[in-house]
């Protein structure tokens, strides 16, 4: 085993796109793993996310879609977040579908689509309300008009009209009934417009799983894909079916035992109130594992949740592990899916975050493994 290890269970991202799939039936799925697949490793996750049916997959950055070409995936692929420095001739020449959300992007893809020699497949997206990286209501009209003239000249293809949703994770929040009402507006305006994409699509984990009628033509999910809920509103993995695809894990490197009084780790936020062992996990905030967790964070060793004694370092944290039977080079659980298991939303709760930054943070120094 390595030092460290992020487990990846396929079977739980493959049984989590099941269930969405079956809450949000009749709509595309799109499996979105930027990130690295939300810390779980992109190239494979794709490879999972496709054999279990995702009819495309979404990345935020050029470079997240191209990594997937170069692996071989050949699934469709929507990228939606770029510079105007960045050339979107490969994209465009790979067949990886880009999102436009201005008329000078959409000047960026037809610039790309003429070198590439190819017609550029779009996304256009609204703001509804989210107030990020979509057209706001006021321009939206201006770059139907000028799509519009693209498509007429077969230039570009409008495979979609989107946008995102702003607390997807709370059931019944009013601003998901003003962003669908929003959404309906852009859609008609395009439709007079003479734009009828194949997908309109809103819905994230939270919309699958809290709002039906978000779910339109195709969903698009991460984080419930790897088995972690959208928030809290929405309810636990366990009550929504879900299982984590990610756990954690490393080993003890050292076990020494200590007098009472002994100050553990960077400035001595934790002292030894008895003669006590102290054992050493090597995987710190390097790795992901947060800093804001110091004094916290539950491990699982042997069958006992221990908290993190002391400051995360960034290569290592300590626990104060008493009488417990604890060796070196005994197996540690940092989170998990399993019962007894810390978890990534004990981490999260902790730390003052979401699961979604747990896993994600998880660092390229942990290697990823796929039984
Ligand atoms: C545009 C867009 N759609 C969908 C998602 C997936 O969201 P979730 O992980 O909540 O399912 C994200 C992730 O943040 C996103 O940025």
């Amino acid at each position: 085993m390595n030092r460290a290890e992020a487990i990846i269970d396929p079977g739980a991202i493959r049984d989590n796109i099941a269930l969405l799939r079956a809450r949000a039936l009749g709509a595309d799925f799109m499996a979105v793993v930027k990130a690295n697949g939300y810390g779980h490793g992109i190239v494979p996750v794709a490879g999972i996310a496709v054999e279990s049916g995702a009819d495309c997959l979404g990345v935020a950055y050029p470079s997240e879609a191209m990594q997937l070409r170069e692996a071989g995936v050949d699934a469709p692929i929507l990228a939606w977040l770029y510079t105007p420095q960045e050339d979107l001739a490969p994209l465009v020449a790979s067949d990886v579908q880009i999102s436009v959300a201005s008329v000078g992007m959409l000047e960026q893809v037809l610039a790309a689509a003429a070198s590439a020699g190819a017609r550029a497949r779009i996304h256009m997206k609204l703001d509804t309300g989210l107030g990020r990286n979509g057209c706001p209501p006021s321009g939206w009209q201006r770059l139907l008009h000028r799509v519009r003239l693209a498509q007429d000249e077969g230039l570009v293809e409008v495979i979609g009209i989107w946008s995102h949703l702003v607390s997807g994770e709370e059931p019944g929040a009013a601003i998901t009934a003003e962003q669908i009402e929003a959404f309906e507006l852009g859609l008609h305006e395009a439709e007079r417009n003479g734009i009828v994409p194949r997908y309109r699509h809103l819905a994230n984990s939270g919309g699958v799983l809290n709002s039906p009628e978000t779910h339109y033509d195709m969903v698009r999910c991460g984080i419930a894909m790897y088995g972690l809920s959208p928030g809290p509103a929405t309810g636990t993995s366990a009550e929504l079916g879900l299982r984590p695809a990610m756990t954690l894990r490393s080993r003890i490197a050292l076990v020494k035992t200590v007098p009472a009084g002994q100050g553990v780790s960077y400035n001595h936020r934790y002292r030894t109130s008895r003669p006590t062992r102290l054992a050493l996990v090597p995987v710190g905030y390097g790795d992901g594992v947060p800093r804001a967790g110091s004094g916290k964070l539950p491990v699982l060793v042997g069958d006992q949740q221990v908290s993190v004694a002391g400051t995360v370092a960034m290569d290592q944290v300590v626990l104060d592990v008493g009488d417990l039977g604890v060796r070196s080079g005994d197996e540690v659980t940092l989170f998990g899916g399993a019962p007894g298991q810390p978890s990534a939303d004990d981490w999260a709760r902790l730390c003052g975050t979401i699961n979604y930054e747990i896993v994600t943070g998880i660092s390229a120094r942990v290697a990823r493994m796929y039984p």
